[in-house]
């Protein structure tokens, strides 16, 4: 009986003392996708507390499209500095849809596209393989995207960023639909969304919420302007109820 306690004792401050995560092989943003990845990554109760608050969010999320070109410097200052960060506070009322294109043109030479990217032939590889990143994983995309349009080589940073964040995607098949007719077909999609802008888009990033184009002025700020579209009543991020961070990892 003793024994069995002692055990006990002993196995219960292994499991407080060792590294929670040990069982845990998701990036952070996949640990509420199910209870079993909740459970693996100690964060059930998290979990079950912001999906129920997700669950009270019943008006229409903000509707943000992004029109852009990978290798454009203005489009990766908005990524990384307003739009990525916004989201990541604000995804529980906000959707994006990212629309890789831009300033690029499109012919057809009877088989497939050919492009002609405005900041040259990276740059069409950098969209087409954030087209098929979009495609190929979901909550991810927009995680590898920004690791890669942060990073300082946009495109040698895509496998790094793949395995960081997606790690069960293999390269090989991103290469294949990169490379191939699917990635063309995807590409094809982009450039009709893009031409079909009304008022058309005169420059990128071209940003439109919910339909209506916004002025580069107010992008500076665009957390608050995500914030201020949004009908329902507000998240905590936005000022509403202060958020109780109670996942701290206390000192033994
Ligand atoms: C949270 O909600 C999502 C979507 O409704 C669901 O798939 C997931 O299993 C939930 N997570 C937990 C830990 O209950
Ligand atoms: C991926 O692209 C194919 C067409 O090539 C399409 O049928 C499918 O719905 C797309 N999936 C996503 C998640 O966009």
């Amino acid at each position: 009986m003793m024994k069995a306690v002692l055990l006990l004792l002993l196995s219960l401050t292994v499991c407080v003392s060792s590294d929670p995560g040990s069982s845990c092989v998701y990036p952070p943003f996949s640990w509420c996708s199910s209870v079993d990845s909740a459970v693996r990554c100690g964060v059930l109760k998290q979990c079950l507390q912001s999906n129920f608050t997700r669950s009270r969010q019943t008006a229409d999320k903000v509707q943000v499209e992004l029109y852009y070109e990978s290798l454009c410097p203005g489009c990766r200052l908005f990524i990384t500095g307003q739009l990525f960060p916004t989201w990541l506070m604000l995804q529980d009322i906000m959707e994006v849809t990212l629309v890789p294109y831009g300033n690029a043109m499109e012919t057809f030479d009877g088989k497939k596209y050919i492009y002609k990217c405005q900041h040259g032939p990276q740059e069409c590889l950098g969209n087409m393989l954030e087209t098929c990143l979009l495609n190929m994983t979901n909550a991810a995309a927009f995680h590898i995207i920004n690791c890669m349009e942060s990073a300082t080589d946009v495109i040698q940073a895509a496998k790094s960023c793949v395995s960081l964040y997606s790690p069960e995607l293999d390269f090989n098949s991103l290469m294949t639909c990169v490379n191939g007719d699917q990635g063309n077909q995807l590409m094809h999609q982009n450039a009709l969304k893009t031409r079909a802008l009304d008022p058309p888009h005169k420059s990128v990033p071209w940003v439109v919420v919910d339909g209506v184009h916004i002025d580069d002025s107010a992008l500076s700020a665009f957390f608050k302007l995500v914030c201020d579209h949004y009908k329902g009543s507000p998240p905590p991020a936005c000022g509403g109820r202060q958020r109780a961070y109670n996942t701290y990892c206390h000192k033994d």
